[in-house]
């Protein structure tokens, strides 16, 4: 039977596209998402794949919601941490909620989809979890200190969880995306993205498929011996 995959904020950007990867490398998949209905119920009909509404950001959402996806689907074997959201602005311009909703869903969400999934997944003896992270996590950036800290904690969070998941053969990795072509890059002011773009060796944004080539391996049977680590795509930006 084909193993289960769930992708947080998994209808569009670098979501959709690991969504797309994963299912084409014969997972289950089911794609969770937060808000949009539109969006959700576009990327279903076009896909095939099924949606789950609810906020990674809260706890008990997260119980719920990976229980239920458990009855109706199967036991979760995959989870890749993707849903996360930016409110960028300089820290005396950002506001404490800027603050805490970032913290709230980058790593809080990271933290409630593992206690969700991580036990069963170590009863099994098998599992994957991958975090997706950030360049910015890893170098941080100007306007940022909210989304770098929480991305930096969602690094930290891989090599402790890591550490626990090793014997019971569940891995725990991070994918660290460099600036890559989706909405929340696009809500960047052009005159800054195209300052950050000429500083891009490989000269181009990336595509949310480049992410998911790389999701699809650490979530393979090849990749069992790979474990903690943080797998850099960013166009040779921050080389770490
Ligand atoms: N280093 C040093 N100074 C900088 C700077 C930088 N990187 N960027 C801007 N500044 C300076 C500006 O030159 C300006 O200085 P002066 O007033 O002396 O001219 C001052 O800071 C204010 O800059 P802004 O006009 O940009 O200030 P703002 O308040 O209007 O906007 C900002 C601030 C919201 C942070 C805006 O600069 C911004 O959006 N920056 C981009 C942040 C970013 O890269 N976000 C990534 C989103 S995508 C993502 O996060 C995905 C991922 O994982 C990679």
């Amino acid at each position: 039977m084909a193993r289960v995959a769930i992708v947080t904020g998994g209808t569009r950007g670098i979501g959709r596209a690991i969504c797309e990867r994963l299912r084409d490398s014969g997972f289950t998949v089911v794609a969770n998402y937060a808000g949009n209905d539109d969006a959700a119920r576009a990327f279903s009909d076009e896909t095939g794949i099924a949606t789950y509404k609810w906020d990674v950001g809260d706890h008990q959402s997260c119980l719920n919601g990976c229980a239920r996806v458990a009855d109706e689907v199967g036991p979760i074997d995959v989870v890749v941490n993707n849903a996360g959201i930016t409110r960028d602005g300089t820290l005396h311009k950002m506001s404490y909620d800027d603050w805490h909703e970032v913290m709230r869903i980058n790593l809080g969400g990271c933290f409630n989809m593992a206690k969700a999934c991580f036990p069963g997944m170590r009863e099994r003896g098998w599992g994957r979890i991958v975090n997706i992270g950030s360049i910015n996590g890893q170098a941080g950036q100007y306007g940022q200190v909210n989304y770098a800290a929480a991305k930096s904690g969602i690094h930290g969070f891989t090599k402790a969880l890591a550490q626990e998941g090793a014997k019971a053969g569940v891995t725990v990795n991070a994918i660290a995306p460099g600036y890559i072509d989706t909405d929340m890059v696009a809500a960047v002011p052009p005159p800054v993205l195209e300052k950050i773009v000429a500083k891009i060796p490989v000269g181009r944004l990336g595509q949310a498929d480049e992410i998911a080539r790389g999701v699809a391996f650490l979530c393979s049977e090849d990749a069992g011996f790979v474990t903690g680590s943080t797998m850099s795509i960013n166009g040779g930006q921050h080389m770490y």
